[in-house]
């Protein structure tokens, strides 16, 4: 199993490269399941949860190709040969649960394992499950696997979320652009990887107007067309990375950065005092006078904070100077890292949902358990302001949603290598 090693201390000074995003690719791959015609994304992440969707697909029937050193994803559903996603599947990647809504509204049946239980929190589909009933599907949970039927094809109707779900919402677009009539989605979720999924839809050829905002209204049509899609900028590994010039001092160019989907995230770097500048090629970060500030954090949903932001920015402010207050809002249990970070010197008092962070001078170097993947990153990112050695274990979190993370960062002058046991 590998692990990381990272040795504290070096500024970084360099570039970073952001990939397409994870959450869009996710979400954008199971569309290929609305159309018989190729649906081909560019921009696609190098990933292991990729690969997972990709190999989720294969087992409905979908042809799925990696072209380009793996950037383009070609997908082809005209064969599809079954509808039931199967547990083995589903367990590795909660978002297999994305192919519920495309296979319903397809070929009117869909058989999807629930997840079951995650190390962030339970969540649980009933936000699914009630959309999709509201569309006209019957959907019976029978040995771990939601059995949905929609025989004589969905009708649109309206919709109000009890809350703003991102996948609830994906799954919802993507039964009700081939679904009867209208559909209203209100309480939608508005994270820039829903208006990428809009994108895509409407250039397949569905009606889809709100997208980014609470209410999205779909006009059904009869059948959709093949397209090419662009995987839009990853904010999660942006946002990840403008914490590595922060925490470990320096400054670095993000190519491909873009402010407007980070949300409140930047306006917490700036009060914690890092610089953010906009650049031709993307986005600049650095202190701005050499110390960072206590800064409370809420996480939300976009345009508020972002929860898979919300491990990286506890780094960050672990040697702050000052007390910060993190209160997690979306995932009941997402401070998984702060032991970890306590092993390192740090201090944190985690009461439910909110964490107390007192800054001290400096973290140190100590062997830390990966337990999922932004808490992953973030011992990554601690690592690299500690005093000597930190070796991050279970690193298979990580390759999840980062790629080539020890190339990124050490090409920016970080002491970080992948050591394979
Ligand atoms: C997406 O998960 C992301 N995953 C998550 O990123 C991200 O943390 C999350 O959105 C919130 O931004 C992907 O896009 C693949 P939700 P999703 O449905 O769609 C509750 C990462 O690190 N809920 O918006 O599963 C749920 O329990 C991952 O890349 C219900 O109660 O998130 C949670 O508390 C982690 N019932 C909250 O809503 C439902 O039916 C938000 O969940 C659905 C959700």
């Amino acid at each position: 199993m590998d692990k990381i090693i990272v040795r504290g201390g070096a500024e970084l000074s360099g570039t970073i490269q952001i990939a397409g995003a994870k959450n869009a690719c996710l979400a954008l791959m199971p569309a290929t399941l609305l159309s018989e015609e190729p649906l081909t994304l560019t921009n696609a992440p190098r990933l292991s949860d990729i690969a997972t969707m990709g190999a989720l697909l294969a087992s409905l029937g979908v042809e799925v190709s990696r072209l380009q050193d793996g950037k383009v994803v070609a997908l082809s559903s005209h064969a599809l040969s079954s509808h039931v996603a199967d547990y083995e599947i589903v367990r590795k990647m909660r978002a297999s649960n994305l192919v519920l809504g495309p296979l319903l509204a397809r070929t009117g049946q869909a058989v999807v394992s629930l997840p079951g239980g995650c190390a962030i929190g339970a969540r649980p589909m009933d936000i699914h499950v009630t959309a999709l009933e509201a569309l006209g599907a019957t959907i019976e949970l029978r040995e771990g696997y939601l059995h949905a039927e929609a025989r004589g094809g969905l009708k649109g109707a309206r919709i109000d979320m009890r809350f703003p779900s991102v996948g609830a919402t994906e799954n919802t677009m993507m039964a009700a652009v081939l679904a009867k009539g209208t559909t209203v989605i209100d309480n939608a979720a508005r994270e820039p990887e829903i208006v990428d999924l809009a994108q895509c839809l409407v250039a397949m050829g569905a009606y889809i107007d709100g997208a980014g905002g609470p209410t999205i209204t779909i006009e059904g049509v009869d059948r959709l067309h093949g397209a090419t899609d662009a995987v839009v900028p990853d904010r999660i590994e942006l946002g990840t990375y403008m914490l590595a010039p922060a925490i470990a001092g320096g400054s670095v160019d993000l190519i491909g950065g873009r402010i407007d989907l980070l949300g409140a995230f930047c306006e917490k770097l700036d009060a914690a005092g890092i610089d953010v500048t906009q650049t031709d090629t993307g986005l600049r970060v650095a202190r701005r006078n050499g110390t960072v500030r206590a800064v409370d954090v809420i996480t939300e949903v976009f345009p508020g904070f972002p929860t898979d932001l919300q491990a990286q920015m506890m780094a960050l402010l672990c040697t702050a100077d000052g007390k910060s207050v993190l209160e997690e809002r979306i995932f009941e249990n997402r401070f998984m890292h702060a032991p970890e970070l306590i092993r390192m010197g740090a201090r944190i008092d985690v009461h439910g949902g909110v964490a107390e962070v007192t800054g001290v001078p400096r973290l140190k170097g100590a062997p830390v358990m990966a337990t999922d993947l932004r808490a992953s990153v973030s011992l990554i990112l601690a690592g690299l302001a500690a005093e000597g050695e930190t070796v991050v274990n279970r690193v298979y979190h990580l390759d999840r949603g980062y790629e080539r993370v020890e190339h990124k960062l050490g090409a920016c002058g970080a002491r970080i290598e992948r050591v394979s046991e």
